[in-house]
């Protein structure tokens, strides 16, 4: 049976969700005649313990992994990228530009921690198999809401919140600029609108939590799709509930009108699609809620159900193997739309960006927003 040597970059919060999420597809890759061989690197050497009770074996740093799997005749087939964003760039670099036998990469998003980082790349990546975790693009959400609308509906606006607290939260950050990937995403990937553009906002930078360096933290803008259709997006760190909501709204040529509110996470694993219907008299036709079930959330394999990291490994690993896959291919962003999502959200601090940034010396939680 030929092998399947993964290197996977990171043991943390979502990297052991990958790893767990591929170990438990060993199974399928046999019947695909592939042997799994599960490399894992963690600096941290408690991550590492872990790691070594899945894992066919653990290193340190990528440089002694690789060193490793080249002396075992077994060098990296697919690279998996679960590192922190700063790291990204440095490790992919190493890597790439070393070892021709990477066929393929999977990435947590954003592919890079700068656009500038993701253009020096983009050369090392283009003959590769590539594919960025834009989980949300997993949720069945999408799949209701096509159901859901009428035909004749044109979309109008897009509102987007997307905010937490992670003030407490010590994970080194680049700030909101990792968050904002999500909403703009699903803007432009699940409603196909393409590039978007940054037209002006209000932003603000301080730390996020202690010895962290400053960040722009919260931000209030305005965007236009390449289709032009507006977008308000409001995020923040600093937010004292999670919100995860993108709101679509719709108008067809007799003045119906469609609101499509979808919320992620709205707890563990669910989503919400609330679907309103307007006639032109503002006069409510109808309203209907869908709330996900872990077994709706589709992986690309029977038997991995319930969690989108493990969609967007399933996907993954089958649209690879497969070649062919192109639902995947569109569920898992590829190397292409992965680009488009680096532009939209570089513009945030390009040096002439429309967006005012503000200064904030010490970051504390407004308690006037809470409730
Ligand atoms: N798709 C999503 O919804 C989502 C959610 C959270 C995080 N992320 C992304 O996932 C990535 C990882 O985030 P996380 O939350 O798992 O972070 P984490 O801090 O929990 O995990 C990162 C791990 O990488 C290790 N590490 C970092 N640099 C290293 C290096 N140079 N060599 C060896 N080990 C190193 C750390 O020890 C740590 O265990 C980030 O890019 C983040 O933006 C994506």
């Amino acid at each position: 049976m030929k092998k399947l040597n993964v290197l996977l970059l990171g043991w943390g919060k979502m990297g052991n969700v990958e790893g767990k999420a591929i170990l438990s597809l060993r199974s399928e890759l046999e019947r695909a005649k592939r042997d799994l061989n599960l490399v894992v690197v963690d600096r941290s050497e408690e991550r590492l313990d872990d790691a070594r009770h899945f894992a066919n074996s653990c290193f340190p740093d990528h440089t002694h992994a690789l060193a490793a799997m080249r002396a075992t005749g077994a060098p990296p087939e697919i690279v998996v990228m679960a590192l922190n964003d700063v790291d990204h760039f440095p490790v992919f670099k190493g890597i790439l530009e070393t070892t021709p036998s990477v066929k393929a990469v999977f990435s947590e998003k954003p592919l890079t921690a700068t656009q500038a980082e993701a253009e020096n790349l983009y050369p090392l990546l283009h003959e590769k198999f590539v594919t960025l975790n834009t989980i949300i693009n997993f949720s069945p959400v999408f799949d209701v809401l096509q159901q859901s609308l009428p035909h004749n509906m044109a979309l109008t606006r897009f509102d987007c919140f997307w905010r937490k607290d992670r003030t407490k939260d010590t994970r080194p950050s680049t700030g909101i600029i990792t968050d904002i990937i999500h909403p703009l995403g699903v803007v432009s990937d699940m409603f196909k609108q393409g590039a978007i553009t940054l037209l002006g906002g209000l932003g603000f930078q301080g730390y996020l939590s202690d010895g962290a360096k400053d960040v722009v933290y919260e931000i209030d803008t305005h965007w236009m799709t390449a289709k032009n259709i507006p977008v308000i997006l409001q995020a923040s760190y600093a937010y004292p509930k999670q919100q995860r909501e993108v709101i679509a709204h719709y108008k067809n040529a007799a003045g119906e009108t469609c609101i499509a509110d979808l919320q992620f996470d709205v707890a563990r694993t669910t989503d919400h699609l609330v679907f309103s219907h307007y006639a032109s008299n503002g006069k409510q036709l109808s309203q209907t809620t869908y709330t996900s079930k872990p077994e709706d959330v589709q992986t690309g394999y029977a038997g991995m159900i319930g969690d989108r990291v493990s969609a967007f490994i399933g996907w993954s690993l089958r649209s690879y193997l497969d070649r062919e896959d192109q639902l995947a291919a569109h569920k898992t962003s590829n190397l292409e739309s992965s680009r488009i999502l680096q532009n939209i959200i570089e513009q945030i601090r390009k040096p002439n960006a429309p967006l005012i940034i503000r200064q904030s010396p010490a970051l504390t939680l407004l308690t006037s927003r809470q409730g």
